[in-house]
């Protein structure tokens, strides 16, 4: 922790949209009455029918209903794109800069976007799709993806986006998880000047279809690619075949508008679903007010769209308020590790919002691919995902920001739609790593782990919950209400559980301590270590499996992986590079195991419970501490598992 606080200057101050007297009013008027509060800024949307009820929720665990807006309708393409027609038609809506810097950006206005997106809402219907059916988007990061998730909302489709960097296998699963009708894809997506074959993923993932999902395929980069008998398409014939006309669907406050598949401390990945009304109110609020995004500003989030960070502040947030959102194929790193600000310099990029394993990933590279570039643009700096340390705060904000560019440490999830902790940039003095402040709305309690009980004083630490709801919070899980209930409404009844712990310090100001639960966050994406465990243990070779994370310089955490075998079997380099590579493919690149510990033994009690505890500290190098052993079945495993513990940092 650092006690020096570093205030907005007084240029952003007065411009701001909220400087700090008027979050003070604002934020009080939203915890006080909140139904006041947002009657006002539910306005913020166009409705078609307006709503009279603002909000109607229930925590009680057993009857979990979260209603906002319940009796208005709208539609979210016709607010993110129809309504700005008449005032900024030729307005750039998107910048799509591409993987290869020597091929040309995009810019596309919002008549052009409002073309693309009724015709490609028009292809979806003549293949069958409309109100509620679901469609997955398999895409690479471009403009596409964007029309086509905006089709859907056009037609009242649910989509549900899977980050194109995940397996034939997990696709599948959400293929069949969300039951969709079409998938969406490209022959192979360029990213770092290497390929991935999304087509041929999309193949192996509806091998053994026997529900006839159809799959539509742009055309990307012109590669071979394999058709499989029928029900396959290609854009650009489908997009001769319509015209640009498709009114825009009625759609209820409370519809769902997407599904997102989000890991959790159990079972397989769980369909996060969003609803039309709140969500839209909640995106489009947090972007303008969080980034402090004015009119005329070029915005970029450098997420994936695979990502709620994707959805909310790529797409829907900033299309929601007019705003010029710039959308990128490629990766930091490519062609060098100056991109990013290339990018920045180019594009006259205002507003950066990145991930602090970006940060930390660039920083090792050196400061003169930063200083190569002009950046005086730049008016405000976002990190998400996990903690960012002080380390690569100070040097986002030194070296990036020249200190002159507030940092919004946004802590959200997910679940949550949009910002839910964060400095504002005209209206806080930002901390290095504190999340600082709640958003409209949002009320933060610490709770005692074990009792559960509300803690008032500062400075304090414990886990994070969430007394009452907000616009953005999500409805339920796909096909699973009690997962939902039991997931984030039972450990501590009457809030909503994030999961995360947290410190408030004595400015009452808020530091998020990371997981207490069994997700990991690697490179900022998250990751149940049951998912891991089970990928595992379905290879042949292997037994049983512990996953736990470990500090990881870059990553933020790396996933360590404790393996028993099957008897029999030797472990050796090679399996080790095996199961890598099983794992890379059951679940994708991104769950790759860092390291791998050959584990003759777990600790388990003496009911078999394995003591997770135990091997966090082993994988974290901490072994002293381990803290009471005594109720294991068999103590001795624990030294065999430190004397050969794979991480001496
Ligand atoms: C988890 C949610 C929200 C979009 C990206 C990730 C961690 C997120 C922060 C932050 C510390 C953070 C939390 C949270 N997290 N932002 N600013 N500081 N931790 O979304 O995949 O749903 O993950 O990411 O642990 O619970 P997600």
């Amino acid at each position: 922790m650092s006690d020096k606080t570093y205030p907005p200057s007084s240029e952003l101050v007065a411009n701001a949209h909220v400087d700090a007297a008027k979050y003070e009013e604002m934020y009080a008027a939203s915890i006080k009455d909140p139904e006041g509060f947002w009657n006002e800024h539910g306005k913020r949307v166009d409705w078609i029918k307006p709503f009279t009820k603002v909000k109607n929720v229930n925590y009680d665990f057993g009857n979990v209903s979260i209603k906002w807006f319940e009796d208005g309708s709208l539609n979210v393409a016709a607010n993110c794109i129809d309504r700005h027609l008449a005032t900024r038609g030729d307005q750039t809506a998107i910048i799509w800069e591409p993987d290869d810097p020597t091929d040309e950006a995009q810019h596309i206005t919002y008549n052009e976007l409002h073309e693309n997106v009724c015709k490609m809402a028009n292809v979806f219907k003549n293949l069958g799709i409309g109100k509620g059916d679901r469609v997955v988007i398999y895409l690479p990061m471009i403009p596409e993806a964007a029309y086509a998730m905006l089709a859907c909302a056009r037609i009242g489709a649910i989509h549900s986006i899977v980050f194109a960097g995940f397996s034939p296998d997990a696709l599948g699963a959400r293929i069949n998880g969300c039951d969709a009708k079409l998938v969406i894809t490209a022959d192979t997506a360029p990213r770092g000047g290497r390929r991935t074959k999304l087509k041929d993923n999309v193949n192996q993932a509806l091998l053994h279809d026997t529900d006839d999902v159809k799959c539509l395929v742009v055309k990307r980069t012109g590669d071979q690619i394999a058709w499989r008998s029928n029900d396959d398409y290609w854009l650009h014939e489908e997009l001769e075949k319509v015209d640009a006309d498709c009114p825009p669907a009625e759609m209820n406050a409370e519809d769902p508008l997407f599904i997102l598949y989000t890991s959790g401390s159990t079972g397989q990945p769980k369909g996060v679903v969003h609803t039309t009304g709140g969500y839209l109110v909640w995106a489009s609020m947090t972007h303008e007010i969080t980034f402090d995004y004015h009119d005329g500003d070029i915005f970029w989030c450098t997420a994936d769209v695979g990502w709620v960070t994707g959805h909310s502040y790529i797409v829907y947030g900033p299309l929601a308020n007019g705003a010029t959102t710039l959308m990128f194929e490629g990766v930091p790193t490519y062609p060098d590790a100056g991109r990013f600000w290339a990018v920045c310099e180019k594009h006259k990029v205002n507003q950066f919002y990145t991930a602090p394993t970006a940060i930390r990933a660039l920083m090792g590279q050196g400061t003169e691919f930063v200083e190569k570039y002009d950046l005086s643009d730049l008016k405000v700096l976002g990190t998400v995902g996990e903690p960012i340390n002080p380390e690569a705060w100070n040097w986002y904000n030194e070296v990036v920001g020249k200190g002159n560019c507030p940092i919004v440490d946004t802590w959200w999830q997910t679940e949550t739609g949009g910002h839910m902790m964060t400095p504002l940039p005209g209206a806080h003095a930002t901390k290095p790593g504190s999340a600082m402040k709640p958003f409209f709305g949002v009320e933060p309690v610490v709770l005692e782990p074990t009792s559960g009980e509300e803690i008032h004083e500062y400075p304090t630490e414990g886990v994070l919950c969430m007394k009452d709801s907000w616009p953005g919070q999500m409805r339920t899980v796909w096909g699973d209400h009690e997962r939902f209930q039991k997931t984030y409404f039972s450990d501590y009844k009457g809030y909503y559980f994030a999961g995360d712990g947290c410190r408030r310090d004595e400015d009452g100001d808020y530091w998020i301590t990371g997981r207490v639960d069994d997700v990991i966050n690697v490179s900022g994406h998250r990751m149940g270590t049951a998912e891991v465990e089970s990928a595992l243990v379905a290879h042949s070779k292997v037994a049983e499996a512990a996953v736990v994370g470990y500090p990881h310089d870059i990553k933020g955490q790396g996933i360590y992986c404790y393996v028993t075998l099957m008897s029999g079997e030797e472990p050796s380099d090679d399996l080790r590079k095996e199961l890598r590579t099983w794992v890379r493919q059951e679940i994708g690149p991104i769950a790759a195991p860092d390291l791998i510990q050959w584990a003759p033994g777990l600790p388990k009690t003496r009911s078999g419970k394995i003591m997770r505890r135990i091997l966090r500290k082993i994988a974290e190098n901490d072994y002293g501490s381990l803290g009471d052993t005594s109720t294991l079945a068999d103590p001795s495993v624990v030294d065999e598992l430190i004397e050969n513990r794979m991480n001496r940092d």
